[in-house]
């Protein structure tokens, strides 16, 4: 419910919360983001997010800066305070022992059986507004917290683009598409997911290791999940080569992640055996089209993942798309020209096969490639 008492003023100190939550990304999964201002007389006296999984929450930080000069204040939380007690103690405690005397909030705390903070707090006689934000916002800033499909894990796609539409000059071509900023960008991006997968022709093309290797190291190194129908994957692969102990394009050392490959149902036993211990199989059935991506997603979740980053190439993203797995998109449009032989980003897909989008983060510049990010309609 959108309070008439919410003010612009609010909403500015609100989105300043929501800035600061973004900051735990690749930290604290599988917790949401969240981030907290206080404000007393129109100034910030306190803020924090949270930073590491199992630590401080925001409101806490947030108190523990501002000190005596919570009380009375007005509290932004991206995220409505929690209020069962947990790791830590509730945080809606916290806000009414600290003398906080009213609360605005973004998103709504779905998981929380006995009501949230939002509702304890208010029953304590504090003055409480929201969810401020709308549905679109506050799930798309915490999308795998809200996420809500239980057979597999929420899916996103990063497709990078040239200004022709095109993914590669062509087939089987490696081509670089954006510039470092942007690629450091999709580093970053591997660092807060759960797992990062790709077709077989890209890993036959460019034999990616898949790692983050930003200046973001992640809480959670994300498992690294190869489509091999064929059981075709070597055994000299790069993410295979685990501690090589070369230094690459970010500076940083090869960290790992486990390994799986997702094969053809008959070939998993074969394939374990060639790779023992190294990497871990998954038997996929097999479609008209491929594997399939349905049961591979839900015995992903069998494993315990909870997102996932798709990168590629353009068959796998075409049939993912069809198939209704993609939740978000991350594209980056590069203003690089690759030519009539190059292989489109959406090859073979209908109208009614991409589904509905829309933009949920505002578009970033990187370098000179744009990231726009955005979620599934549905
Ligand atoms: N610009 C970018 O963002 C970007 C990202 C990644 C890759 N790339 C480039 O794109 C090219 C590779 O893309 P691509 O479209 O040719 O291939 P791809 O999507 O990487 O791989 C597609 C292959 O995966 C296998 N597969 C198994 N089940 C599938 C299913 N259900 N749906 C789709 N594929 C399934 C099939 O292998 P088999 O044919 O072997 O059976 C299929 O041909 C490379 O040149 C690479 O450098 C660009
Ligand atoms: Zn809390």
């Amino acid at each position: 419910v959108i309070g008439s008492s919410v003010t612009h003023v609010d909403r500015a100190f609100l989105e300043r919360a929501v800035a600061l939550a973004r900051k735990g990304w690749g930290r604290v999964h599988p917790n949401p983001l969240v981030g907290c201002v206080l404000v007393k007389n129109g100034t910030i006296v306190g803020e924090g997010y949270h930073q590491e999984f199992g630590e401080d929450h925001a409101e806490t930080l947030a108190l523990h800066a501002a000190g005596g000069q919570a009380r009375g204040s007005t509290a932004y939380v991206s995220l409505e305070p929690c209020a069962h007690f947990g790791k830590t103690p509730p945080c809606a405690h916290a806000l009414h022992e600290a003398g906080v005397s009213r609360v605005v909030y973004g998103g709504p705390d779905l998981g929380a059986e006995e009501g949230g903070g939002g509702a304890w707090l208010r029953a304590q006689g504090v003055e409480v507004e929201g969810p401020v934000l709308s549905p679109e916002r506050w799930r798309g800033e915490n999308p795998v917290f809200y996420h809500s499909i239980e057979d597999r894990p929420f899916v996103a796609l990063k497709m990078a683009v040239g200004l022709d539409g095109g993914i590669s000059a062509a087939l089987g071509l490696q081509t670089t598409i954006t510039g470092p900023e942007a690629q450091e960008e999709v580093h970053r991006l591997r660092a807060g997911y759960g797992g990062v997968l790709v077709g077989t022709r890209t890993w036959k093309t460019d034999d990616p290791r898949l790692n983050p290797r930003g200046p973001l190291q992640p809480r959670i190194l994300p498992v690294r999940v190869f489509l091999d129908p064929r059981g075709e994957f070597p055994e000299g692969a790069r993410a295979l080569l685990n501690g090589d102990g070369g230094t690459d394009v970010m500076g940083f050392p090869p960290s790992g992640g486990e390994v799986v490959l997702a094969v053809g149902s008959g070939l998993a036993s074969t394939v374990s055996t060639r790779f023992g211990n190294q990497v871990s199989v998954i038997g996929v059935a097999e479609g008209p089209d491929g594997l399939d991506l349905a049961s591979l997603l839900t015995r992903l979740s069998g494993k315990g993942l909870t997102s996932l980053l798709c990168e590629g190439g353009g068959r796998l993203a075409s049939s993912l798309l069809k198939a209704g797995l993609v939740d978000r998109l991350y594209w980056f449009s590069s203003p690089k020209i690759l030519g009539p032989h190059a292989i489109p980003a959406l090859a073979g897909l209908e109208r009614e096969d991409l589904g509905d989008w829309r933009v949920v983060v505002a578009p970033q510049l990187f370098g000179a490639d744009v990231l726009t990010t955005y979620d599934r309609v549905r």
